[in-house]
């Protein structure tokens, strides 16, 4: 009798610590929404963007949980809102109609004892699951665990972070370097890869498999480095593409090769084949960078009516961020639409980019040295004679950065230059359009070559209105769009 009244007293103070644990993390978001609130007040204007989606205060990395649920896109991304640094991590929230429109929701989970690092996001039915790893700080070397967690919403605003986590507490070797979980269903069953290294240092991508999300079995590597790809890879992905399946990563430790790999840390694919019955992937066309420009990590993929749509974080680890200065740091690219050709993927603005063209800013041929001007926002559609140079210069009205676009025909490569040797470089070989398609925002230039078999994302950042010198020994033809505001101020 003792023991059961003991027994149910213990069972009552672990219902009160729990409920009371919960109102804690509950009050928690509330204080952070109100800060949010009032810090959004000094946050200073110059640099943020009008149509990419940035963090209303503080620091932004890798998009998490981009998916499709109920009628809507949601893009969740890596989140600190006390500083423009890194700092523990929690899940910003943006949902969009069209990919192009955005609008911020409430904070999806706050850091408790675990960081809420990179994952994913799947719709099942009228619940939205969240799976991400948990970073947790420990006694021991290395000093840290990752293992992967789960949150639930019933209303996709709202996240609870299930009672039983972790799902997955640690990898199949040991590797404390186990995280960004990437999960998707097929029939009756949900897959997830994670990215991970072996024990003497090379990336490597892990697939288990499950029928509730709660019990997971390891089925195999999916891909790993020779020595080659780098030390670890981060946000992996996996998807059918055109026919074929692409492994796409972020491997950290690829060095430089000539033009190739020049940004902190690497992103690219691997296109090959995979069977479910076996789980074997076979590589076809090995590693191959997805952006060629400075600022462009952790892609990440959905899928939505038949289209494979993908975003990235548009900055880079180890660089320095000067709108952190201004009360935020880091944005996400604009969504891209993705296809494989000639084993390439390319990617292409989402159809709906062009609904934000608020008028024509130019139209017509520009002669050598013409200088046009423009606002902050602008989309680009410009043509030129490919058997002669082309160099255009990009400035701000009141100075700051600049970058200059240029094609050498004698070495057919495209260069984007920020100035001070940090180049940019490739060679472009286009099979199709010879249309270079260029969005300027507040502190970015996406430009995207012919049907975006070479695309170039780099931040950059001018002071006042952008201008556009025509420094090439040809006149250009020149369509320019001022684009209107798609995203919180
Ligand atoms: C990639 C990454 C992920 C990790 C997250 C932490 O940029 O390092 O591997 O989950 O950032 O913020």
């Amino acid at each position: 009798m003792a023991l059961l009244r003991n027994s149910s007293i213990f069972l009552c103070l672990i219902a009160v610590t729990y409920s009371a644990s919960v109102d804690n993390y509950e009050n928690s978001k509330v204080q952070l929404e109100e800060y949010i609130q009032n810090k959004r007040n000094d946050i200073n204007p110059r640099f943020r963007p009008l149509y990419h989606v940035a963090p209303p205060v503080g620091w932004m990395n890798d998009p998490n949980g981009f998916s499709y649920h109920n009628g809507e896109f949601h893009l969740f991304y890596q989140y600190y809102p006390y500083d423009s640094v890194w700092g523990p991590m929690h899940w910003g929230h943006s949902v969009s109609p069209d990919l192009v429109n955005w609008k911020m929701l409430p904070t999806a989970l706050l850091p408790e004892e675990e960081q809420c690092f990179s994952g994913s996001a799947i719709s099942d039915g009228d619940t939205m699951i969240l799976m991400y790893t948990g970073h947790a700080i420990t006694d021991v070397e290395p000093h840290f665990n990752q293992s992967q967690y789960l949150a639930f919403s019933d209303d996709g605003v709202n996240f609870h972070k299930y009672e039983g986590n972790p799902v997955i507490p640690i990898s199949p070797n040991g590797s404390p370097d186990f995280r960004d979980p990437k999960v998707w269903k097929r029939g009756d069953d949900y897959y997830v890869i994670i990215g991970s290294k072996t024990l003497d240092d090379r990336g490597r991508v892990l697939l288990y498999k499950s029928r509730d999300m709660i019990n997971w079995e390891f089925l195999n590597v999916l891909a790993e480095s020779k020595g080659d790809l780098g030390y670890m890879w981060e946000c992996p992905d996996f998807f059918e593409l055109d026919g074929k399946f692409v492994i796409l990563m972020s491997p950290q430790g690829m060095a430089p090769q000539g033009d190739r790999y020049k940004n902190t840390f690497q992103n690219g694919y691997i296109i090959g084949s995979f069977d479910y019955d076996t789980n074997e992937f076979v590589e076809e066309v090995p590693f191959q960078e997805i952006d060629y420009g400075h600022d462009f990590y952790a892609a990440t993929t959905t899928e939505e009516n038949g289209k494979r749509y993908v975003v990235a974080w548009y900055s880079m680890w180890e660089v320095p961020h000067p709108e952190d200065v201004d009360g935020w740091a880091g944005a996400m690219t604009i969504v891209r639409e993705m296809s494989i050709v000639n084993n390439r993927i390319l990617m292409k603005p989402v159809e709906a980019m062009v609904n934000l063209r608020d008028g024509v800013a130019a139209d017509g041929d520009v002669e050598s040295n013409e200088v046009l001007e423009f606002g902050k926002a602008v989309e680009l559609l410009i043509d030129s004679d490919l058997n002669q140079k082309v160099d255009i210069l990009f400035d701000g009205s009141e100075g700051g950065g600049k970058v200059r676009l240029s094609w050498n025909p004698e070495n057919r490569k495209v260069v984007v230059d920020r100035g001070a040797g940090d180049v940019r470089e490739v060679v472009w070989s286009p099979f199709g359009s010879h249309t270079w398609r260029v969005f300027l925002d507040s502190s970015s230039i996406e430009l995207f070559c012919g049907e975006g078999e070479v695309v170039f994302s780099s931040r950059v950042y001018p002071l006042g209105e952008w201008r556009m010198v025509n420094e090439s020994p040809q006149a250009l033809r020149v369509k320019a769009y001022n684009l209107r505001r798609s995203v919180p101020e």
